[in-house]
């Protein structure tokens, strides 16, 4: 798949990177710093690039969103029309200091992602593992035993992609259902972010709290 990644942050450069050596096209796109985003290509691999959101945008298979809540609305200014695209949200709806969710219980950041964009597709994926752990996961994706990782939405083709792509960085993708499970998952995100830097376990604890089951 082409994947054009917004947010070219902890997360964004991880999973990009992990993307592009799992064999698809990916664009790194929305840093200050365009240097970096030429390294990170670079150092990801011959297939990727650096580029602007809407180079990152142009027939991509897939966005992934990975900005600060409060950076919405200028990468979104920037990529133009979404109409019809896919989009991998593992952005969390956070407040200015990062202390709590600004949509919390009723809502969702997903749902309001998907309110505010209502021609693209919306998934929400990704969000509850700390990119600490992401390229562990990846290096070890052959054991039969994966953690797993929750994905929701309400488009069938947009969580198509969404579980391939977990798949990919080595992941057993579970389908939570609609939308607004992610009313559920992004508490959970935070708890999962708190044992991991606030807790004594680090984040590995994280993603192996996902894997409870067989
Ligand atoms: N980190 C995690 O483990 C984790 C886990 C779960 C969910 N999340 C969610 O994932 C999202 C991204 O988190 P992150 O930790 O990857 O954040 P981050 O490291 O701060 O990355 C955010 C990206 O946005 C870019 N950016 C910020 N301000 C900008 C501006 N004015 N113009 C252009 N680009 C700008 C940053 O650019 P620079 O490259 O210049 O810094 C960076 O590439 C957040 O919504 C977070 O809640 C993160």
């Amino acid at each position: 798949m082409r994947v054009g990644i917004l947010g070219s942050g902890l997360m964004g450069a991880k999973l990009g990177t992990l993307f592009a050596h799992a064999g698809h096209d990916v664009t790194f796109s929305y840093s200050r710093s365009e240097q970096k985003l030429t390294r990170l290509a670079r150092e990801a691999g011959e297939n990727a690039q650096a580029g602007t959101p809407a180079e990152a945008a142009h027939d991509a298979d897939a966005l992934l969103l990975a900005v600060h809540w409060l950076r919405m609305d200028d990468v979104f200014r920037q990529v133009g029309d979404v109409s019809g695209k896919v989009i991998v949200t593992c952005s969390l709806p956070m407040n200015a200091d990062n202390t709590e969710l600004a949509i919390a219980h009723k809502s969702s950041g997903a749902e309001a992602l998907a309110k505010r964009l209502p021609k693209a597709r919306i998934v929400s994926a990704f969000n509850t593992v700390p990119s600490e752990v992401l390229f562990n996961v990846f290096a070890s994706r052959r054991k039969a035993t994966k953690p797993s990782l929750v994905f929701c939405g309400d488009d069938t083709r947009s969580k198509k992609v969404a579980a391939e792509l977990i798949r990919d960085v080595g992941f057993d993708p579970v389908d939570l259902g609609p939308l607004r499970m992610a009313r559920y998952t992004e508490p959970f995100a935070l708890l999962v972010a708190q044992i991991a830097y606030e807790g004594t376990g680090g984040p590995e604890v994280a993603y192996r709290f996902e894997r409870f089951g067989k």
